[in-house]
């Protein structure tokens, strides 16, 4: 298998999403972010854009005065007169301190306007991948995601403190010395102007290969990055199956690829570069030669001369540094337009600002799904006219095949996903009508794969509950027998879980999880596969406690033993999608040939 064999599949996402070209339509949903999130700060970014222009325009004139001194100030002084020279000497003073105050507003003013909007940024696209659906975050790796918060940032960054600057600088400049130089003289200005025929292609040529070469370095970079964060993510894996070495060299010959792409970088920017500075050199060399002769013939008078070469410098300098700010901007441009392709995903299931009314006296729990029918990204109808009602208080038990759509359906009660045609409700409210809060008291979902995080064994207990208080959460804890091991942490429940709750055992992890789910206290409570990595005694233990905790609540329960799913009231057994069986636990052994007494007997069987 080849680099590109074993990497294309994981990141052909990442690389299709550098923009091929960032003119165009990309260019519009770029500038209506920037747009709406510079908004705020029109008058910051009005001020901050007029020092820089003044300023720009204070250092221009200074070559000009210096001119002007040469050769006013000089001759007033052979007759006596000290007035042009004094006077033109504080007219340097003022642009030359002008400049300098009016840069130092402008250095500061970008740099605060530019970090509130990064903020205002930071903070918006937090906000949205938070709100994003289940669906998006499937199939948006966990490498974008960062690199989103991270590169995408740094790239703005750098264009807000270096790129603006340098541009604006070099915009202004070229301009205002073009001008300048025209209305000194004309013919030398035009001698000068010609150094541009040059540059204007020279640019073109750059900016042309360094758009592609800078999309080269992107996609090598997103490559790197993929094989990066998978492997280590997967670092377990990688242990178990001593990958070591295998991905040692895929991540070396990523990094290669890299390396060459922006080796080939370099190698544009030593054309452009040292041809901006031969054209340079090259034009003052034809204005001391062409304006030596316009001396001495007379036609100009020197201090021009000295104004043409001082100006010069001032010309094709900023020229070098637009290239630079040329690769911030590009990296800029492609950061702000996948911030932009993220903040214009539509979240999946929006909920309402303003849900529907709540009985006062909260939510019975009353389930219904409606001719439901469901699909994931894929397009194929994992449940299609699908009808089930569970009356409030009902404890169900859904068994089934792997793959038969059980996690689906427990989805779908948790808004976790909307249905693509019918309807879920709660006491005949539709789920889409509540709102972020009446949901969460609603319904809770434990799984299999509890998420713990950072922090201390009550932080997370009250993770969805965070105004219990710390009678609660321990009750809450001692409900599900978290207090048989709290007390062995060290800290009680304070003490640190570790970085993913990595201090715990997976069994205890759902303890964790499951004391989480009582506490937030919800109307309809789901587990799925909650206590498959418990004990058998620790397992009864939960399920003594789950009786009294289900008690007058509707819960479903999915679980593939069958002890488990005595406690239930019903059971439910999904084929394909589809409820083949409905019946109490007893009544569906009665009939003795049933799907779930098949399952029952095998099970009574794997016993002995
Ligand atoms: N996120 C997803 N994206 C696409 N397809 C999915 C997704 N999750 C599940 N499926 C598909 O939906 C079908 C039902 O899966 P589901 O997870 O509901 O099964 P299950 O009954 O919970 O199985 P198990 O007992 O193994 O947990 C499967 O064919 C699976 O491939
Ligand atoms: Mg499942």
């Amino acid at each position: 298998m080849t680099v590109g064999e074993a990497w294309r599949g994981i990141a052909a996402e990442e690389v299709e999403e550098v923009p091929a070209d960032w003119t165009g339509l990309l260019r519009k949903r770029t500038r209506r972010l920037l747009g709406s999130v510079a908004a705020p700060y029109k008058r910051p970014l009005a001020a901050v854009a007029l020092a820089i222009v003044v300023s720009n325009l204070a250092g221009t004139a200074i070559p000009y005065l210096v001119g002007l001194g040469i050769d006013r100030g000089v001759a007033g002084v052979r007759h006596g007169d000290y007035g042009p020279v004094a006077a033109i000497t504080a007219a340097i003073l003022v642009c030359a301190v002008g400049q300098a105050a009016l840069y130092r507003v402008f250095v500061s003013g970008s740099g605060r306007v530019g970090q509130e909007i990064l903020l205002d940024l930071r903070e918006r696209v937090f906000a949205h991948f938070q709100r994003l659906s289940l669906a998006f975050h499937e199939h948006y790796t966990t490498g974008r995601m960062i690199a989103r918060l991270t590169s995408d940032f740094e790239s703005l960054n750098d264009m807000f403190t270096l790129g603006l600057d340098t541009l604006a600088n070099a915009v202004l400049s070229v301009l205002g010395v073009g001008a300048v130089l025209l209305v000194l003289d004309l013919p030398l200005g035009l001698v000068c102007l010609a150094g541009f025929i040059p540059l204007y292609f020279l640019t073109r040529w750059y900016q042309r290969k360094s758009t592609a070469a800078y999309r080269a370095t992107r996609n090598a970079m997103a490559l790197v990055i993929v094989q990066f964060t998978e492997s280590l993510r997967g670092i377990r894996a990688v242990h178990a199956f001593r990958r070591q070495a295998r991905n040692d060299e895929l991540f070396g010959q990523l990094s290669e690829g890299y390396r060459a792409a922006m080796s080939r970088s370099f190698q544009l920017l030593g054309i452009y570069w040292p041809g901006i500075l031969l054209v340079g050199n090259l034009s003052t060399a034809a204005v001391l030669l062409y304006g030596g002769w316009r001396v001495i013939d007379g036609q100009m008078e020197v201090g021009v001369l000295a104004s043409f070469v001082l100006y010069l410098r001032r010309f094709y300098e900023p020229l070098a540094e637009v290239s630079q700010f040329y690769d911030s901007f590009q990296a800029a441009a492609a950061g702000v337009e996948k911030l932009a392709g993220v903040l214009d995903e539509e979240p999946g299931v929006p909920m309402p600002l303003h849900g529907a009314r709540l009985p006062p006296g909260g939510l019975e729990g009353a389930v219904r799904f409606r001719n439901v029918r469901f699909s994931y990204r894929s397009g194929v109808d994992i449940i299609a006219g699908f009808e089930l009602e569970i009356p409030a208080g009902q404890t169900i038990a859904l068994v089934g095949a792997t793959g038969a759509g059980k996690s689906t359906l427990a989805r779908l009660l948790a808004r976790f996903y909307d249905p693509t045609e019918g309807e879920v409700t709660i006491d005949g409210i539709p789920l889409t009508a509540l709102d972020q809060h009446s949901l969460r008291s609603a319904v809770a979902m434990v799984t299999q794969e509890s998420f713990i995080f950072s922090g201390t064994l009550a932080d997370n207990i009250a993770f969805g509950s965070p105004d219990a208080t710390e009678a609660e959460v321990v009750a809450a804890a001692r409900a599900v027998g978290v207090d048989t091991f709290a007390h062995l942490l060290g800290d009680g429940y304070e003490s640190d879980v570790g970085k993913a709750g990595s201090r715990l055992s997976a069994g205890q992890r759902q303890l964790v999880a499951l004391a989480r789910a009582f506490l937030a206290n919800p109307a309809v409570l789901i587990l799925d596969e909650a206590s498959s990595s418990l004990d058998a005694p620790m397992e009864r233990l939960v399920q003594s406690a789950l009786k009294t905790v289900l008690a007058g609540r509707t819960s479903v329960i999915i679980a593939h033993r069958l002890s488990t799913v005595e406690i239930a009231d019903r059971v439910l057994v999904l084929e394909g999608g589809r409820i083949v069986e409905d019946g109490s636990p007893p009544a569906l052994l009665a009939r003795g040939s049933g799907h779930y007494a098949s399952l029952h007997a095998a099970w009574r069987e794997s016993l002995v």
